[in-house]
């Protein structure tokens, strides 16, 4: 069986490790600061697999040395931005915390695969690999495949069509500025445009735009985890079965669609080599008006991330 350590036993951590054991891609390690908890997490999904039916086993730890041999390194561990706290607070806060996550792992696992979920995603996907010193392949953020998804849903609530035949695709920042490719998104191949009315699909796409947010402020308490952890294992999954899927990531540019040295939310192949290829798509002037503003706004935050941060 593969190995899967996840840093960050909290709701998006356990929730990977959840969809994870329940599919039987890996044995899952839980690692958390707080005591007991990822220990009682990892014990109690480990005791719902023989009901289940599935062989994963899944420990917690405060320990990084249990995440010995690793095949793929989630990190989900940081702390979420509190009242008055800015955003260069957590900047700092959340670096730390993922600095640590990515230096201890590699110790561990210096083959392993990295996938960052902690926000600010791009900048902490930036971090892990100056941290590590890994190539880019091998150092992925989590971002894109949510923002299509939750895109996909309204598109679904919309029309009524399965899921299964609704192909989004949301490019850029995981913020307000991201990129909803309106003219590439699809439903059985019929472009969003020419099924939708156009009112109604600009009002997805500013749903999209707003989706995290539509979920914190209903959860109060903390941010959305289902679909984030959904979406990280189906990350893990290609990576794992070498599927070559091409899914919107947070990847490293080094020159594709004119950027470099940061990461940005793109099309990439997913398989046995990580990030293997970032995918070009054609742009239209609006799109690539979109694409600009969105990695200029990004391009600001790993700025006050090398501001912040000795990397
Ligand atoms: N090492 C390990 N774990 C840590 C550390 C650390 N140094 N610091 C904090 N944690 C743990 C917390 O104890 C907590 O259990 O990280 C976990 C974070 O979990 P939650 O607070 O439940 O947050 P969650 O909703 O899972 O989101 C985690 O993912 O999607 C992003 O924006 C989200 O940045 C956030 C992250």
């Amino acid at each position: 069986m593969k190995k899967i350590s996840i840093i960050g036993a909290g709701m998006t951590g356990s929730t990977a490790a959840h969809w994870l054991a329940e599919r039987e891609l890996a044995d899952v390690v839980l690692v958390d600061v707080v005591e007991g908890m990822p220990q009682g997490k990892g014990l109690d999904l480990l005791e719902a697999m023989p009901i289940i039916g599935k062989d994963a086993q899944i420990v917690g730890t405060n320990d990084y040395a249990d995440t010995k041999g690793s095949d793929i390194v989630i990190i989900t561990a940081g702390v979420a931005r509190k009242p008055g706290m800015s955003r260069d607070d957590l900047l700092t806060i959340n670096a730390g915390i993922v600095g640590t996550a990515a230096t201890e792992t590699l110790k561990y696992s210096p083959d392993a695969f990295y996938i960052v979920l902690t926000n600010p995603l791009d900048t902490m996907a930036y971090l892990t690999l100056k941290k590590t010193g890994l190539p880019r392949e091998r150092v992925i953020g989590q971002a894109g495949i949510l923002d299509s998804a939750r895109m996909r849903a309204f598109v679904a609530l919309e029309t009524g069509v399965s899921v299964e035949n609704i192909q989004c695709y949301v490019l850029g920042g995981h913020g307000d500025e991201m990129v909803p490719l309106t003219r590439h998104s699809n439903i059985a191949g019929i472009p969003l445009r020419d099924y939708i009315p156009a009112d109604k699909l600009e009002a997805i796409v500013n749903r999209t735009r707003k989706g995290g947010g539509e979920i914190v402020n209903l959860l109060k308490t903390g941010s959305a985890y289902y679909a984030p952890s959904a979406a990280v294992t189906q990350m893990a999954e290609a990576i794992l079965k070498d599927k070559k899927l091409i899914v919107p990531c947070a990847a490293y540019m080094q020159g594709e669609y004119g950027l470099n040295d940061m990461y940005f939310g793109v099309p990439v192949v997913l398989g046995a080599g990580g990030m293997e290829k970032i995918v070009e798509y054609k742009f239209d002037a609006d799109e690539k008006a979109m694409f600009e503003k969105s990695a200029a706004s990004v391009k600001e935050t790993h700025e006050a991330l090398k501001k912040l941060v000795n990397i």
